[in-house]
């Protein structure tokens, strides 16, 4: 009987261990529950701006499933105030340097406010997957004045990002408008000295890799809009780039040092080129997308001060260019080194374009540049199905005196005056050998180029090597 009451007690003990390692769990688990679920609800009072904080008020009641980790980083909650005023800077930095520390973050610019943001930085490397997500307005500094003098290179710069996107439907607004002024030739003379040389680009990268940017509108910047430096794996998808025709080097897109690029289904209408692609670029498709005003689709101006460029694998192919000073062009200055090659024009459509079709190795964007010796070598030209109005002359193709343009083919080219304007040109080959295929128009186009050139000579003195 002794036994059996001992085993009795054991049992007890055993029964009240339990209980208490229960009662513990579950108040743990209670306390745990209690800090999670607090903080999605001081985020959304923070975000609606109406989050009473010093009233004590009743407990909130509890939500219906045990909350996840937050990827979202809304600016509001880092302190951003959105009234187009204040500056928003510092809130974005802290959302950005939070979201960075984690995979698949997303920061969020919401939609009905409006930022005020100086030049800043994001940097890179960041977590994968992280998206910018714009559904807001940005606004830069409207007057030269209120730029910082050490940031005039661009406003919003992001550095050494990886896997990142930027999407929405949201604005980023330049307000380049006291910038563009500045370049009238009244200003030049009035108030030279306070000119700065540089003017902002909107929205840049530099060393950056598998970039998307897509669905926002890009406006107003005070230079170039969107800007890709020594960078890899660019995609470009659904945007819009407007700025006034009168806007002075507005460019929509500009390509410096970077490949594998692929610009689509957007538009633009800026005060210079859509898309201009600069030194250092190759495997570059841009295609189904729409240009105009501005001057078109530019490769260069290359070999600026006897520089070496070396550009090559370009596509541009299905799309519409109108209202323009140039359609598809390629400019070097003179004494350049390098070379363009393997570059092909597809399909363009262009309406009331000044030069649908143009390659000018004497780049020069003043009165008057000396003349210098060699050139950036261009070879391997294609220009097949470019049909529309033109209001100047069809084609104008100027290859430098020393090294001839090779390889330059002429393929149905369909080029009818615009409606209303008198007095054209004629098209114009000077040094640019390649074969030409019907249907051509009008018919000069069929003698325009020479023949054959010597590549041979033409290589060696173009030090095409250095590419
Ligand atoms: C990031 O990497 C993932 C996984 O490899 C890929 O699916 C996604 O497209 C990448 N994003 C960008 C912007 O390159
Ligand atoms: C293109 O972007 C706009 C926002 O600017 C968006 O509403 C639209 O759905 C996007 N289209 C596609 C095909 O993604
Ligand atoms: C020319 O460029 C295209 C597009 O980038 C590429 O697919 C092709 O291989 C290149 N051709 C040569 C001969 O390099
Ligand atoms: C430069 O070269 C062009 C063409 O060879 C010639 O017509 C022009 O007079 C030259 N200009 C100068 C300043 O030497």
């Amino acid at each position: 009987m002794k036994r059996n009451r001992n085993f009795s007690l054991l049992l007890f003990v055993v029964f009240l261990g339990i209980l208490f390692i229960t009662f513990s769990v579950i108040s743990v688990e209670a306390r745990k529950y209690r800090v999670k679920k607090s903080k999605p609800h001081k985020h959304q009072n923070d975000r609606n701006g109406n989050g009473n904080r010093n009233s004590p008020g009743p407990a909130p009641a509890p939500l219906p499933h045990y909350p996840t980790r937050s990827t979202i980083f809304d600016v509001m909650s880092f302190g951003a105030k959105g009234d187009g005023v204040s500056d928003d800077s510092k809130a974005i930095i802290a959302a950005w340097k939070a979201a960075c520390k984690v995979s698949g973050a997303t920061i969020e610019i919401p939609s009905n406010f409006q930022f005020f943001l100086k030049p800043i930085t994001l940097q890179g490397p960041c977590m994968p997957n992280l998206v910018l997500q714009i559904d807001g307005t940005l606004l830069a500094p409207p007057n030269v004045g209120s730029w910082p003098k050490s940031s005039l290179f661009q406003w919003i710069n992001f550095k050494w990002v990886q896997n990142f996107t930027i999407k929405g439907t949201g604005i980023v607004d330049g307000q380049g408008y006291s910038w563009w002024k500045y370049s009238s030739i009244y200003f030049l003379q009035k108030n030279s000295k306070h000119i700065p040389d540089m003017k902002p680009t909107a929205l840049r990268f530099y060393s950056s890799y598998d970039v998307t940017v897509r669905d926002i509108k890009i406006t107003n910047s005070p230079q170039c809009h969107l800007k890709f430096d020594s960078s890899r794996g660019i995609k470009v998808d659904n945007i819009t780039i407007s700025s006034p025709e009168s806007s002075p080097n507005t460019d929509g897109i500009h390509l410096q040092n970077t490949q594998d690029v692929e610009i689509h289904n957007s538009n633009f209408g800026c005060g210079d080129d859509c898309v201009s692609i600069q030194t250092g670029c190759s495997n570059v498709h841009i295609h189904h997308i729409n240009c105009g005003p501005g001057h078109g689709i530019s490769i260069g101006g290359l070999g600026k001060d006897k520089t070496v460029a070396c550009v090559s694998n370009i596509i541009v192919e299905d799309i519409s260019i109108q209202n323009s000073l140039t359609g598809v062009r390629i400019k070097t200055w003179q004494g350049g080194i390098g070379s363009v090659k393997n570059v092909s024009f597809l399909n363009v459509q262009v309406s009331d374009v000044k030069i649908p079709i143009m390659i000018d190795q004497f780049y020069c964007d003043k009165k008057f540049c000396k003349n210098q010796t060699g050139a950036v070598g261009i070879r391997g030209v294609k220009y097949d199905r470019i049909i529309g109005t033109y209001s100047v002359q069809p084609i104008h193709l100027v290859c430098s005196n020393e090294i001839p343009c090779t390889d330059v083919d002429l393929i149905d080219i369909q080029l009818k005056p615009s409606p209303g304007y008198r007095g054209f040109h004629q098209a114009l080959c000077w040094n640019t050998y390649g074969k030409s295929q019907a249907p051509l128009l009008p018919s000069s186009i069929d003698y325009c180029l020479g023949k054959n050139g010597d590549p041979v000579k033409r290589i060696e003195k173009s030090h095409e090597h250095v590419c």
